[in-house]
């Protein structure tokens, strides 16, 4: 899609924040421009800022597992992050690295234009669904969100590898409500247009 080429044409030698002086590469996204279903994780690390894609380390595994579990490879999706580049030593990416990044994903999103969006983890939760309330209260369900998606947040690939397998059932199930999501029609906004005067009785 070129729009979408055309973007990340423009984010690979972004330099709005100070992440330009330490990343390797830009890590934009990648996967079908077209797909149905869209992940946001949140900021590369250390071999994603090597390879220039999104979660290919031992977290991007897990994903690619749990998404081939309901049918799904790699391919079938579009994978970003909320942060384009890594931050050192993988710290949290800071309020305006965040405000300088948001641009991009919000266009990677009107772009691809999924019906569904799963957010990976508290950081990207928090952010596409404007609230404080942890992952763990927060998933496990699916939200109405912007344009009528749907938003399903889950725990992010690296918590459940670090829990020891505890929380990777718990994936299992958020990644069954994306299957059911994905089969449920995109209920879009109604716009109804504006009425010629003579036809509003009570203008
Ligand atoms: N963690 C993320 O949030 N994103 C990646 O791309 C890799 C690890």
């Amino acid at each position: 899609m070129e729009e979408l080429l055309e973007l990340e044409a423009v984010a690979v030698v972004c330099t709005k924040c100070q992440l330009a002086a330490t990343r390797t590469q830009v890590v934009f996204g990648v996967g079908d421009p077209e797909a149905d279903l869209m992940f946001v994780g949140e900021a590369p690390g250390m071999n994603e800022d090597r390879q220039g894609e999104p979660f290919v380390g031992a977290a991007g595994q897990l994903l690619n597992r749990l998404l081939s579990e309901i049918g799904l490879n790699r391919e079938d999706v579009y994978i970003a992050n909320v942060i384009k580049c890594r931050p050192p030593g993988n710290r949290d990416p800071l309020p305006d690295e965040i405000d300088c990044c948001k641009g991009y994903l919000r266009s990677q999103i009107s772009l691809i234009d999924p019906n569904v969006l799963v957010t990976l983890g508290n950081f990207a939760s928090k952010l596409l669904l404007r609230t404080e309330t942890g992952i763990t209260r927060l998933r496990g369900r699916r939200y109405p969100w912007w344009q009528g998606r749907l938003l399903i947040p889950t725990f992010h690939p690296a918590a459940a590898l670090r829990s020891q397998q505890k929380l990777i059932p718990e994936m299992q199930k958020d990644f069954e409500l994306i299957r059911e999501a994905l089969a449920v029609p995109r209920q879009r906004p109604v716009v109804i247009p504006p009425q010629p005067a003579q036809m509003n009785l009570f203008a």
